[in-house]
This record gives structure tokens, C-alpha cells and sequence, in this order.
């Protein structure tokens, strides 16, 4: 991974600007243990990577396991947008793409969603012609999409880009197929392995992505793809072939266990002090995750071979550096440095995949962590204790690490900004609420005062 500067625009003292709506409260109150069992959802990234997938499909696709998360909600939303028809019942999502007319996603929806940048590809392949906005997501980076345009046009698409919007198209010389292509990626980027390898799966001849993404939900798209009769070699290796075939056929398809929801709920156990098990996970997915935890002084022990236990310890430092699969993730790795805000002694955090993903640091330093960035280093000097105050979250797993560090601080937390967290936790208060812990989610915390020391006072209200 390129190495790319690093931009700290917030200062320890800065508040992070919230959207006007979005006005509700998370409160916590913390140092209660936990106990029991959690029941892992379906992988955010896999199910919107495969919700795109599903496009290359003229025929009926029925996704089971697919999370409940504002993400999918927006997926859906663009998917419609484009023609399609679908329908969900529980965790069951029906997708039915054989009227996909529309090359135009909304601007409106893509830019409060990176991963809807991805539908370039199957439109693109199976229309000849795609119109996608540059996208949106989390703001963690300038996180451009030069990759995902560069295989394209390797692949023989004409590609402009002229006032925010992507315009791509095949048909220069009479076919409206892409063409298969050898494809070098500059960095092992997972949006881009994944629009190239879906583009691909119906271009003439055979792609090779070199420097491919390994992370299990680029295995997972495979895998779904494959069911529909895609020809995909090495998905999970640095180098995938792909032999294009005329057309997919209809698929049944499960998604994977979300690793990184599971990591999250490991670190709960950790960071709580509490004896917690998980399932259905891939353990093997988490490998990173895992031998971190063991480092710090946590066991994390296989039970079934979809199931895990932590059983936590104390809390010892340990560096960490995020890295493409099978690295440690830097999807985990806010919820890592509330854990290591608590430790017995110095850790390092080093961000190597996104440019500006430290911004959590200003608000666990607010709940009395003593964290300080250095270009893309966060250094942290461990505390016996965190301690209650109002946070905000500025991005998906920073508010997953705020509520962390709120579960095992002293007195009350308050975190704004759940407009991140709702986009990627399926029910996460519920969980934990099951597990023991004492939070609520209150509309605005000024309209409930500062008398809510106790969460029953509190109206309740359900995430969605
Ligand atoms: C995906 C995940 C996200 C995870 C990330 C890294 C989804 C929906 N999201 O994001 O949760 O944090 O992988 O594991 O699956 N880059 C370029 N040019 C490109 C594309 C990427 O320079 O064309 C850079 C990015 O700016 C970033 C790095 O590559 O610095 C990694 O990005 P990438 O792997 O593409 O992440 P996403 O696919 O956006």
C-alpha cells in the first residue's frame, strides 16, 4: 500500500459538524458487565457488493442473510432507481433485474454511498452504457475512484467524467461488450477488484486482475457470481481470472457472516471485562483480529466451527498497523484504539489504507483517553479508566468505538452522529441491550434534560 499524506483537520478541541435532522442521542451508562450470546447478521459490505452483483442477472436473484441497515436501505433505493424490481421479507431480499433499463443512478443516492459507486460495472455490462455520480460514504479520505475508471477503460470503455458524474460506454466499434483485459491495480483497492471483476464476468474474453483485494466479501461476490454461472478463478488470492460468458442465470444465494460486526462485539467483551460468544462467524476471517486480541490479553477461543468465545483479560498494550487482507483491518481499527485507550502502558496505531481515518481520536480523548495523532500514527498512552461525557461520531466504526468506550466508561456517555452507525450495525442497541448493557436512544437529549441518570426515565426508541 502507497503511502499518502495525512490530513488532521480536526483539532483535539473541535466539535465534528452533525446534519441538521439529525438530532437523536445514544446514552450510555457505562461499566456494566456483559453476558451472554450475540447472533452475527450478514456482512454489510458483501450484501451491497452482491446487491450490485445481482444487476448482471436477467433473471430472478433471492439474497438470504442481508442485513438490516440503512446501507442496504440506500442500495435498494438505487436499484430501483435503475429499473429493478424487488422485495424483502426478514433477511431475505428478492431482486429482479431482467427490466434494468435505466444507466443513470441518482445523484442524490450514490452520494451518501460509496459502495453504489460499484453498480459502474454491471450496468456498464450489461447496458453497454452506465451514468454514475462520483460517490459519497464515509469521510475518511479523498478515496477517489481512478481505479475502478482505469480497469474500464482497459477493458474498452470510453470514459468521461464531467461535472461530478461518471459517463461510461462501450460500442465505439459495434459491440457493446466490454473486452476481457489484463489489469494491473496500483493498490489492492476492494471497490475496484470488485466493479472490474463484476464488468468482467460478461466481457468477450478473459480478464486478469493482478494486485487484487483477498478480503472475504471480494470471495463472497465471487462466490455469488459463480452461482450464477460467472467463470471466476483465484477470488482470495491477488490474482483473479475471469472468463466471460454470455449471460447469468438466476441464484439462491447466503451471504457471509460480517467479520467486522464480529470483531466489534469480540472488542465489547474485551473492553467490558465480559465473557461473550458469537456466532455465525468464519473464524478465519477474523485471523488478525484475533491474534490482536491475544496479544492485548484476551482468549478468543473456537467453540463450534462457527462460533466463538472471548474470554477477556487484562488489558495489555500492542501496536497495530492496518493493511489490506489478510492484514489487520482498518475497519476495526477505531474500535481497537477505545480498547488500547485502557491499557496497561503505550500502543502505536498506524493507519496505512485511508488518509483520514483518525478523527475519532479528538472524542475518546474527550471521555479521558490521552491519544496523539502524529501524521498517521496515533499514539496512545494507556489510562486505568474512561469516563462518560457527550461525543460525536464522525464516521461508521468511529461511532462502533465510541459506543465501546462509552459501555466501559465511568457514568454516562452521549453519542451524536448515529446516522453512521445505523448505516452499518444491524440492531446493534438491541444486541447489546440483550447482552446487559444499559443504553438508550433518545430523540433529542435537550428535550429529555440532563435528569436522565437513570435509562428507565428515558423513552425508548427502537433503532431501525
Ligand atoms: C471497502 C469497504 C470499506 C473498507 C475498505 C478497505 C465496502 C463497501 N467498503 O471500501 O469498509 O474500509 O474497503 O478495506 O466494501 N483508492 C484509490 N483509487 C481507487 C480506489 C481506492 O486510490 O480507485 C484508495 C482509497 O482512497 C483508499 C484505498 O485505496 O485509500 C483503499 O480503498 P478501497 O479498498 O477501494 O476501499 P473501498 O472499496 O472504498
Amino acid at each position: 500500500m502507497e503511502d499518502r499524506p495525512i490530513n488532521h483537520s480536526l483539532s483535539q478541541t473541535e466539535t465534528p459538524s452533525l446534519p441538521e435532522e439529525d438530532k437523536s442521542v445514544l446514552q450510555i451508562w457505562g461499566r456494566t458487565p456483559l453476558h451472554g450470546h450475540v447472533k452475527i447478521s450478514g456482512a454489510k459490505n458483501s450484501a451491497l457488493a452482491i446487491m450490485a452483483g445481482a444487476l448482471l442477472c436477467p433473471q430472478d436473484c433471492r439474497l438470504r442473510n442481508v442485513p438490516s441497515l440503512v446501507d442496504v436501505k440506500r442500495m435498494s433505493q438505487i436499484l430501483l432507481a435503475l429499473g429493478v424490481k424487488l422485495e424483502r421479507k426478514g433477511d431475505i431480499l428478492d431482486i429482479d433485474a431482467r427490466h434494468l433499463e435505466q444507466s443513470k443512478a441518482p445523484y442524490e443516492l450514490v452520494s451518501q454511498l460509496r459502495a453504489s459507486f460499484f453498480v459502474i460495472g454491471p450496468v456498464l455490462a450489461r447496458l453497454g452504457v452506465a451514468r454514475v455520480p462520483l460517490p459519497g460514504g464515509c469521510a475518511i479520505g479523498a478515496r477517489p475512484v481512478d481505479l475502478h475508471v482505469r480497469g474500464l477503460q482497459a477493458m474498452g470503455a470510453e470514459v468521461q467524467i464531467d461535472h461530478g458524474m461518471v459517463h461510461a460506454y462501450v460500442g465505439g466499434s459495434g459491440s457493446k461488450k466490454l473486452k476481457g483485459a489484463k489489469i494491473y491495480l496500483d493498490c489492492p483497492s476492494v471497490g475496484a477488484t470488485e466493479t472490474l471483476m463484476m464488468a468482467a464476468t460478461l466481457a468477450e474474453g478473459e480478464t486478469t486482475l493482478e494486485n487484487a483485494a483477498q478480503e472475504p466479501e471480494v470471495v463472497d461476490l465471487a462466490n455469488f457470481c459463480r452461482a450464477m454461472g460467472a467463470r471466476i478463478r483465484g477470488a482470495g488470492t491477488n490474482t483473479i481470472i475471469i472468463s466471460g460468458v454470455p449471460s447469468l442465470h438466476s441464484v439462491d444465494y447466503s451471504i457471509i457472516p460480517d467479520r467486522i460486526e464480529a470483531g466489534t462485539f469480540l472488542v465489547a467483551g474485551a473492553i467490558t471485562n465480559s465473557e461473550l460468544s458469537l456466532s455465525p462467524v468464519v473464524p478465519d476471517h477474523l485471523t488478525a483480529v484475533i491474534a490482536k486480541l491475544h496479544e492485548i490479553g484476551s482468549r478468543v477461543i473456537t467453540e463450534e466451527p462457527n462460533c466463538l468465545r472471548i474470554v477477556p483479560g487484562r488489558i495489555r498494550a500492542a501496536d497495530i498497523e492496518t493493511l489490506p487482507y489478510p492484514g489487520f483491518p482498518t475497519d476495526m481499527q477505531a474500535q481497537f484504539m477505545a480498547l488500547l485507550a485502557q491499557s496497561e502502558g503505550d500502543s502505536v496505531i498506524t493507519e496505512t489504507v485511508f488518509e483520514n481515518r483518525l478523527r475519532h481520536v479528538a472524542e475518546l480523548n474527550r471521555m479521558g483517553a490521552d491519544i496523539r495523532v502524529k501524521g498517521n500514527n496515533a499514539i496512545i498512552r494507556g489510562v486505568p479508566r474512561l469516563s462518560g461525557a457527550p461525543v460525536v461520531a464522525t464516521d461508521l466504526r468511529a461511532s462502533a468505538a465510541l459506543v465501546l468506550a462509552g459501555l466501559a466508561a465511568e457514568g454516562k456517555t452521549s453519542i451524536q452522529g448515529l446516522h453512521h452507525l445505523d448505516r452499518g450495525y444491524d440492531n446493534l442497541e438491541v444486541k447489546l441491550r440483550q447482552l446487559g448493557a444499559r443504553l438508550q436512544r433518545v430523540q433529542d437529549e435537550a428535550e429529555v434534560g440532563q435528569v436522565s441518570a437513570d435509562p428507565s426515565k428515558v423513552t425508548a426508541l427502537q433503532p431501525e
